[in-house]
């Protein structure tokens, strides 16, 4: 809108921009989301304390509207200050996976409950949260459909600790709750502990692919189509408020075996089986209607994650840095 003024002058009227927080925003995910809401136009905080060791969020800073908090989303002084002015928080920053939950479960417990209730708590009434999940608290379903009904059916510590969080995030209201399927695909900080990611580099570096439990069936989500389902979120709040969705694609619900031969048709190697008990139990398939009805669906398939992975691991000879149990003592 314009306003005309006496001296003739056109003067453009400010319109405000939305502030959105993303907790955990230099992660995998993250460093994939914050640059998506920046070129969408939306001003961003980051709040992250760098657990993984560096900034994946430098480039960023191009766009005006980056904020860059380093800090404990555990350290009451330091959430109060990240949640001023903001309108909406995506709150990503955790303990990440079974393996480096399950390294330090104390820590895990405070992050991931402690830290998600703190926010929860000290946020204001009308400061819409978007909670991320994880389908991995349907675990040994023995390969059952689940939906958003679906009783609790694991006790690992990762996927208790964020369906704890959960709970108390929907007594307060103005949320949505967001469990996802396994990410995968590039981003700044690459994770190479996802299995389609981790079966990819291990085709291109060891020409070999190692899986225990071939038919337990998994479900995936491309990080960019993940990233996206944010945006989707702050636009579509009202919509999908105080309500909880998976968020994935049942064309991406497969067997281990299943994600193994669609790498094989992309890069040869050799498949062995593996005789003992995975110690993941998670064995279901998710339905993901819910979140469809409302108009959002994955667009990018696992063929696409498998090649970009392909091509951006060629030269990562050292696997460790890209895993999420090496940062956790
Ligand atoms: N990647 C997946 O497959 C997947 C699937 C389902 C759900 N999720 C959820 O998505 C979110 C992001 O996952 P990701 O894959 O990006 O993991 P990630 O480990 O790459 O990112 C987590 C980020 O949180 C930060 N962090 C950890 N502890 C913190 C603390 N105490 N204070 C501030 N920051 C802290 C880390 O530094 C890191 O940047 C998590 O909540 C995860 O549970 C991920």
């Amino acid at each position: 809108m314009t306003m005309l003024l006496q001296s003739g002058l056109i003067m453009k009227k400010r319109v405000a921009v939305t502030k959105v927080l993303v907790t955990g925003g230099a992660g995998y995910v993250g460093s994939v989301l914050a640059p998506m809401l920046l070129k969408q136009g939306y001003s961003v905080r980051v709040l992250d304390n760098l657990l993984c060791q560096r900034s994946n969020l430098l480039t960023d800073f191009v766009y005006g509207g980056l904020e860059f908090i380093k800090g404990d989303i555990r350290d009451a002084q330091v959430v109060r200050r990240a949640l001023e002015g903001v309108e909406y928080i995506v709150h990503l920053a955790a303990i990440v996976g079974e393996p480096a939950c399950r390294k330090n479960v104390t820590l895990c417990r405070d992050v991931n409950t402690g830290g998600s209730r703190l926010i929860n708590k000290l946020r204001r009434p009308e400061q819409k949260l978007i909670f991320v999940s994880t389908t991995s608290i349907y675990g040994d379903a023995d390969g059952a459909l689940c939906a958003e009904d679906a009783p609790l059916k694991t006790d690992t510590d990762y996927a208790v600790s964020k369906f704890e969080a959960e709970k108390d995030i929907q007594i307060k209201g103005n949320y949505v709750i967001f469990r996802f399927a396994t990410a995968f695909g590039i981003s700044p900080r690459l994770r190479l502990d996802l299995l389609p990611n981790d079966l990819t580099y291990q085709a291109v570096h060891m020409k070999r692919i190692m899986i225990h439990e071939p038919q337990f069936k998994r479900t995936f989500i491309h990080v960019r189509d993940m990233a996206r389902s944010f945006v989707f979120a702050i636009e579509n709040f009202y919509r999908l408020k105080d309500g909880t969705y998976n968020v994935g694609s049942e064309e991406m619900n497969l067997s281990k075996v299943e994600v193994a031969l669609r790498i094989k048709n992309k890069i040869p190697y050799e498949l062995q089986f593996v005789d003992t008990q995975d110690i993941d139990r998670r064995n279901f398939e998710v339905s993901y209607a819910k979140l469809r009805d409302k108009g959002f669906e994955s667009r990018i398939g696992l063929e696409e994650g498998i090649e970009e992975v392909a091509r951006g691991c060629r030269d990562i000879r050292n696997q460790r840095p890209f895993l999420n149990e090496e940062f956790v003592s």
